[in-house]
């Protein structure tokens, strides 16, 4: 894939339209919303300095939440602003529209190497519908149009797709370099390769479970995720978390447990070799959990051996909240053996203490490894952050979906109009 980069001639006193994904935590500090994390605005900075330096007129817009095509107070991008104004150290001039005639006034204004954001392009009605008047209106703004927000690459809303239809499209630094990174992962990865894939839901990930079934050597399967697996397998998991039904309504028909079923099946005869003379299957889930009778106030917990078929009545109120003891054993084996590791999704409830060690034994693991080491997703950001692991890892990507449908094996609409033909 070779993406058309920003260069000198392309953006050199232009106006340009930069698409950015600032969708990032935030909390209400004292009755003024503060951002939590701001590691997508630093990922833009090298575009933003790039044309600062180019003397570019630079229009910046994003979205910020669901608002669902209405105007809500609690998420406009003022705070967002204010962030990266302190990490620019430059005037950020923000407005309260996401296109129209005040922001094309605004535009008139801008001088060279000035910075003006737009309001949530969410606010807009037509952004999630990818509406062509929308993107006309944005497109009066610019004379070319960067995008640096691979994190919302797998939206055709009309900041990402529509917009390209009027002016020149260019991929901005940070979108290239994370293209490149999970590009070399799919293609040409040190072996033995090991993907983590865990987390709550998994109607977002079981595309790329399957296409890194096909790349890696093992993929190892934690937190949410596993317990359709263990369904699959014909376990009973109780009061487990058990995404059996998504939200998403156009997945709403298929059964998770039915398409782990499969997974298993297909990569039944696959094997890697653990300390070169055991054989493992491709697709590795716990034999052992945490289990207990509640997440958020647990009065009992207890170690379940799944492989041990104990009768145990009570297991029957119980969710698995995190791996077990063994499980744990087996994935840090895995993980100090590969040459490259990508993981996403944490391996049980991490946020409490009680089921935390799991997620801890891998991003343990996975920051002492010598390998490449690749992680993404919200939570399993967090979690590193939590850890105190996050300068432990060789590439941090700031997408989640975005990068889980790119492994998944499709081409995101928001990059094919970037694509060098
Ligand atoms: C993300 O946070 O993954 C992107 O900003 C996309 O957000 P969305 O899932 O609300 O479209």
């Amino acid at each position: 894939m070779t993406l058309k980069k920003i260069t000198t001639e392309a953006v050199a006193n232009k106006r340009v339209l930069l698409k950015v994904d600032y969708n990032i935590p935030t909390k209400t500090d004292r009755h003024n919303k503060v951002v939590t994390d701001d590691t997508r605005l630093r990922v833009t900075i090298p575009t933003l300095e790039f044309l600062i330096k180019n003397k570019a007129k630079i229009i910046l817009t994003s979205h910020f939440g669901r608002p669902s095509g209405q105007i809500v107070e609690a998420l406009r991008m003022d705070p967002i602003a204010k962030q990266l104004e302190k990490i620019l150290g430059k005037k950020i001039q923000k407005i309260n529209v996401p296109a129209g005639p005040e922001a094309e006034t605004a535009v008139a204004q801008l001088q060279p190497g000035e910075i003006l954001m737009l309001e949530n392009s969410r606010f807009h009605p037509g952004e999630k519908k990818n509406d062509l008047n929308f993107a006309k209106d944005l497109a009066k703004l610019a004379d070319i149009y960067v995008n640096d927000a691979f994190s919302s690459a797998h939206r055709a809303h009309s900041t990402v797709v529509g917009i390209t239809k009027y002016l020149p499209a260019y991929a901005g630094f940070a979108l290239a370099e994370e293209v490149e990174m999970l590009t070399n992962l799919t293609q040409k990865p040190k072996r033995p390769f090991v993907a983590i894939v865990g987390g709550a839901k998994i109607s977002d990930k079981v595309e790329a479970i399957r296409n890194l079934s096909k790349v890696a050597d093992v993929v190892l399967v934690g937190g949410g995720v596993a317990n359709n697996f263990l369904k699959a397998e014909g376990l009973d998991v109780f009061h487990s978390y058990l995404e059996d039904k998504p939200a998403d309504t156009k997945k709403e028909h298929i059964s998770f447990v039915a398409v782990a079923e499969e997974l298993i099946k297909d990569t039944k005869t696959e094997k890697m070799m653990l300390h070169g003379y055991i054989p493992l299957p491709k697709i590795i889930y716990p034999s052992d959990v945490v289990a207990a009778d509640d997440m958020d106030h647990p009065k009992e917990k207890k170690i379940i051996d799944l492989s041990d078929g104990t009768d145990d009545e009570r297991r029957k109120t119980w969710m698995y909240l995190d791996i077990g003891p063994k499980t744990e054993r087996l994935f840090r084996d895995i993980i100090l053996e590969a040459q490259t590791i990508f993981w996403n999704g944490p391996m049980g409830v991490f946020e409490q203490p009680d089921f935390a060690s799991g997620t801890k034994a891998i991003a343990t693991a996975i920051a002492k490894s010598s390998a490449q080491t690749i992680i993404g997703g919200g939570d399993t950001i967090s979690a590193v952050h939590h850890l105190g692991l996050a300068d432990r890892f060789d590439y941090i990507s700031a997408a989640g979906g975005a990068a889980l449908e790119f492994l998944g094996g499709k081409v995101l609409p928001g990059l094919e109009p970037l694509l060098r033909k």
